[in-house]
């Protein structure tokens, strides 16, 4: 956690589910919030069923974002959805740059930052993620790839609208591994200190989530760690019961 900074729980559901089943989870979320006090939350499902799912949060309750945008405002991008029709459809933030995209879609650091640009454009929140492969780390280059990506994909005026830096290790993602307390610790400090750098003003309360196998039985210890301020959190956000236990174990 980082003094100050009000930690933020993160769903993205990828590419899972029909509209029912997202009807039902995004209720299910909604049914259970008493237990949630130390958080905000926010679930970020596909496209197609954002507007069900924000229909269900009475449009408040529990923040809404997609899993990308264009970069572009609008025009022939055949397939792209724009920042601008993503806060129409009531989402306040938006995931940029997963590593499911800079791998399966060629998304570069370039790239992530004009969407990055575009989301803060229309009044969006953008969630840019970074992180390292197993290769990196076994190198010894996790820390160094993780701080070039942060200078390449956040675009000025990334703080002042309350973006979010979420890291991700492309190792731990799905797998049920996750790094050791000291490597999220010294990640997260090295995060921070880049941010610091860049963005005097607010990089010291800039939230740094982190992201891959984060479950109920791992959440408060993780959640507990300095500059920690949230997790995004995949397989375990398609159970409502467990999204809100990894809220709940949020440390008040
Ligand atoms: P898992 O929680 O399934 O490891 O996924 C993490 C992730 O990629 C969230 O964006």
């Amino acid at each position: 956690m980082t003094p100050g900074v009000r930690p933020l729980i993160a769903g993205n559901w990828k590419m899972n589910g029909t509209l029912r089943e997202a009807a039902a989870l995004a209720e299910g979320v909604r049914a259970g919030l008493e237990g949630v006090r130390g958080a905000d939350l926010l679930i970020c499902p596909p496209f197609v069923h954002l507007h069900v799912a924000a229909a269900s949060m009475g449009w408040k309750a529990v923040a809404i974002g997609g899993q990308d945008c264009a970069a572009e405002p609008n025009g022939a991008h055949t397939g792209d959805v724009s920042a601008a029709m993503l806060s129409d459809a009531g989402c306040a933030f938006v995931i940029l740059g997963h590593s499911e995209r800079r791998a399966d879609r060629g998304e570069t650091d370039v790239l992530v930052k004009a969407k990055a640009g575009a989301a803060i454009e229309a009044g969006l929140i953008p969630v840019v993620c970074v992180g390292e492969t197993e290769a990196q780390r076994d190198s010894g280059e996790a820390e160094a790839v993780v701080a070039a990506q942060i200078a390449g994909s956040l675009p000025e005026g990334f703080t002042e609208a309350k973006g979010v830096v979420a890291y991700e290790p492309v190792w731990a993602i799905g797998t049920g591994r996750t790094p050791t307390e000291g490597d999220i610790v010294a990640m997260h400090a090295r995060m921070r200190a880049e941010l610091v750098a860049r963005f005097p003003g607010q990089g010291g309360t800039t939230r740094l989530l982190y992201g891959g196998s984060v479950k109920p039985s791992n959440a408060a210890s993780i959640l507990a760690l300095a500059n920690v301020d949230g997790a995004l959190v995949g397989g375990a956000s398609l159970k409502a019961a467990d999204f809100l236990a990894i809220a709940a174990a949020v440390p008040a």
